[in-house]
């Protein structure tokens, strides 16, 4: 039978009472001001929530994506943006795990995992964004290493990260001609441009990345060089199932309001969930959530398992994410005019939801993914 064990439930509750309480009482003015609060990744991590699937020899909790999810879960029914932040901060994470030498490993992966650091991943530019391989930065060989010149765009924790994996062109045009490059946040021609002002994830700084003539020695390439778009891609392939976690959880959150809700408000005499328009409307938020979920943990266990995940984990995000934005837009029509109103969290995960079917690449390129790896499954050879 399909169920979380005990352990897992017990993680899952112990991060979402800790999350209430840490990320509760300030959630609502930081979304009015866009405040992001670098100490509460540090206080995550004291709870071993940003470095779950980290191997323990590097400080992580050395657990799976199936775990992983579960907590990223519960915390973005807290916070969306802090669940953004961890899995963001994550991708450094799985980089160097799986490409890293050992001497990046255990220069970085510590502080990571424990929240003491905090990652970015710069893949995105203003003119490259679902076409990432076009991007325009480069990385240019001098003696004992490279200088990195180029724009980054739409880079979370951009001037808050104490280190980025940065993608830039080595070589020729396409993907072949990318390397990745670890560039610490004190590197001389490192600087930091527009923070946008955004719709949703609003306590989740986007900022512009400039780099300017940054020297990166050859030991700080992650992986052999012309390799960095696969680094990149791999990346956002175990990415795209924290999105989906990410959007599970908003589901969750926007499904329990607006269904306490229903349950609560009458009208006509009687709870408005008791009428059908609004209690079916509920019953198709519940079955979206409950799909999404296992769509998510199937990505994550294939990914544990060792197995290929790369088009289930854009299923599970194509899903999940599209669910968030139909049951948080059901749960502002549950309330009414209320859930128009700042006053009641589902305008926030409305808001927060529509961003994840733009993040970690848009749903368009999953449904491209997608049909790339039905491409490669189903023609005749
Ligand atoms: N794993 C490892 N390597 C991979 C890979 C994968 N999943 N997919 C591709 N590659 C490598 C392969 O070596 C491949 O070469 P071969 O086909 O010869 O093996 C090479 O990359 C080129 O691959 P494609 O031909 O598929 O490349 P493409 O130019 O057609 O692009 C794409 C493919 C799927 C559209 C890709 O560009 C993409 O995913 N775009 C979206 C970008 C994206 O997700 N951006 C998100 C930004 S990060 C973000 O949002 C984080 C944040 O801060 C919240």
């Amino acid at each position: 039978m399909y169920q979380l064990t005990e352990e897992q439930q017990s993680f899952a509750e112990a991060a979402r009472e800790f999350c209430r309480e840490l990320l509760g009482p300030t959630l609502r003015e930081d979304d009015e001001n866009e405040r992001f609060r670098k100490e509460f990744i540090q206080a995550l991590g004291e709870q071993g929530l940003t470095g779950i699937p980290t191997p323990e020899e590097y400080g992580g909790l050395g657990l799976g994506y199936f775990d992983y999810a579960i907590v990223l879960e519960e915390i973005a029914r807290i916070s969306a943006s802090y669940a953004v932040s961890v899995a963001v901060t994550g991708l450094p994470q799985v980089i160097l795990a799986n490409m890293g030498t050992e001497e990046q490993k255990t220069r970085w992966l510590p502080g990571l995992a424990s929240g003491e650091l905090l990652g970015a991943f710069a893949l995105s530019e203003p003119g490259s964004g679902s076409d990432a391989a076009s991007m325009k930065s480069t990385a240019r060989r001098v003696d004992g290493g490279y200088v990195l010149d180029g724009t980054k765009f739409w880079i979370t924790h951009g001037g808050y990260a104490d280190v980025y994996v940065v993608m830039a062109r080595t070589g020729g045009p396409g993907a072949k001609g990318v390397s990745a490059f670890l560039v610490p946040s004190d590197a001389r021609g490192l600087s930091f441009g527009k923070k946008e002002a955004k719709m949703g994830l609003r306590a989740s700084p986007t900022v512009e990345v400039v780099l300017e003539g940054v020297e990166v020695p050859e030991t700080d390439r992650i992986g052999p060089e012309g390799f960095g778009f696969s680094v990149a891609m791999a990346a956002l392939d175990s990415g795209r199932i924290t999105i989906g976690a990410t959007a599970v959880g908003l589901c969750a959150a926007a499904l329990d309001d607006a269904g306490r809700y229903a349950c609560e408000r009458r009208q006509f005499g009687r709870p408005i969930i008791d009428f059908q328009g609004v209690g079916f409307m509920l019953a198709d938020m519940a079955t979206r959530t409950e799909s999404a979920r296992l769509l998510v943990h199937k990505a994550a266990a294939l990914k544990d398992a060792g197995a290929p995940f790369s088009e289930a984990a854009a299923m599970a995000k194509v899903v999940a994410t599209d669910a968030a934005m139909a049951v948080s837009t059901d749960a502002v029509q549950c309330y009414g005019g209320y859930g128009y109103t700042r006053e009641y969290p589902v305008e926030r995960y409305m808001r927060d939801a529509k961003v994840m079917q733009i993040v970690e690449g848009t749903n368009q390129i999953q449904r491209l993914v997608i049909a790339r790896s039905l491409k490669r499954r189903l023609s005749p050879t």
